[in-house]
């Protein structure tokens, strides 16, 4: 049997342009959490992983809620983001506030002149994308939309065997990702001023799954359930790719789906097990045999994205070239293009503000 994996290179990135200056190699990088929700907790959990990282700083809406999240990692707890972003002993920002405040948030850090990992779905529209990018450009700072998935290693070597042509001509891309959502409605999940629906938070991972590998459809096809409050909650994409090749996708935040993956090529399949978006092996179904194509994840994957992060930060490099700023934006146009054909609209597309920081959600 020919093994697919035999020879295989390393997955080193390959070092972007010195665009400023770099972080001191001979100290941790200092991250300065900005709320305390889940992701947050989850995001701290991997990042004290990492023996160069350290959690100087947590930021919150409530200090309370800061100085216990705070407590487990001897960081400074500061009761508002403002006093969190212009804290001296932070070196980088992570956003973890829900979507419709990633905008004010990033520019509040960019403001006091931080570099920032800000997380998915990086604004609630593009216009609001070109605006982050361009302002983060503009001043030189670092600055990435936190997408763990493209960060992921078995994620990249999937992405270096179909590039280098390994898999065959790839024709079809099928992912799903979703939960069923109990919630209150006005959780970030289901709030309209909060960014809520499945598109935006779960969509966004099978759509850059499938951009990944086949990269910009040419043909865009989306039919979704709304709620009353004019979010989506149940969707499915239909792509066309001028390659010839297909992607069938969907989020769902109404049922309880298979949230998997797989590539069909000339020669085979790779098949990804649940949860697909945080992968640990991959199975590669091929003319000549079955393999595992398996490669080490740190945490839960989320410590390999601050690890790339903190790459960039160590070598001046503004930009990651696995989470490239221009694919964040191309991905938000697409979820734009696909917003205007199922009907869904936020304040933000007609250039309203978002909820104030102190606007109480139901965390
Ligand atoms: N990468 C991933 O796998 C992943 C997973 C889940 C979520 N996310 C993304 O991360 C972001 C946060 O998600 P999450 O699940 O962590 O949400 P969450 O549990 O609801 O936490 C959001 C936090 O944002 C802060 N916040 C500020 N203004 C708020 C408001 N008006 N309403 C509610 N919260 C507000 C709160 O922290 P304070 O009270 O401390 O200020 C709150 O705890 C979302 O953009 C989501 O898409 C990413």
């Amino acid at each position: 049997m020919t093994s697919i994996l035999r020879g295989l290179p390393s997955l080193d990135v390959t070092p972007g342009p010195r665009l400023t200056e770099p972080l001191p190699a001979d100290r941790p990088v200092r991250w300065g959490i900005m709320a305390t929700g889940k992701i947050a907790r989850s995001f701290a959990t991997d990042l004290a992983l990492l023996p160069d990282a350290t959690i100087a700083a947590v930021g919150s809406r409530r200090l309370d809620s800061a100085r216990e999240f705070a407590a487990a990692y001897d960081a400074t707890a500061y009761g508002s983001y403002q006093e969190l972003v212009a804290d001296p002993a932070v070196d980088i920002v992570y956003v973890a506030t829900p979507h419709a405040l990633h905008k004010q948030d990033t520019l509040m850090a960019f403001e006091a002149g931080k570099p920032v990992l800000c997380e998915k779905a990086l604004t609630l529209n593009a216009r609001d994308a070109e605006e982050l990018v361009a302002e983060a450009r503009a001043r030189r700072l670092f600055f990435m939309e936190a997408m763990w998935m493209r960060c992921n290693p078995v994620v990249r070597r999937l992405v270096q065997l179909a590039s280098d042509g390994v898999l065959g001509r790839l024709q079809q891309v099928r992912a799903d990702l979703g939960f069923f959502v109990d919630r209150p409605d006005t959780d970030r999940l289901l709030a309209p001023e909060l960014g809520g629906g499945a598109l935006l938070d779960m969509g966004i991972y099978p759509l850059t799954f499938a951009h990944l590998f086949l990269g910009a459809p040419d043909q865009v096809g989306a039919a979704a359930s709304l709620a009353p409050s004019g979010i989506d909650l149940n969707l499915s994409l239909s792509l066309g790719y001028p390659s010839g090749a297909v992607a069938s996708l969907s989020s769902t935040m109404t049922g309880r789906s298979p949230r998997t993956a797989s590539i069909a090529t000339e020669t085979g399949r790779v098949d990804i097990a649940e949860p697909f978006h945080q992968p640990t092996e991959a199975t590669w179904v091929g003319d000549d045999g079955t393999e595992t194509i398996t490669e080490r994840v740190t945490g839960t994957g989320l410590a390999d994205e601050a690890q790339e992060v903190m790459r960039c930060l160590r070598n001046g490099e503004t930009e990651s070239p696995l989470v490239p700023l221009d694919e964040t934006v191309a991905l938000m146009r697409l979820m734009d293009r696909i917003r205007e054909q199922i009907g869904v609209r936020y304040g933000a597309d007609d250039g309203r503000r978002s909820p104030a920081p102190d606007h109480r959600g139901s965390n």
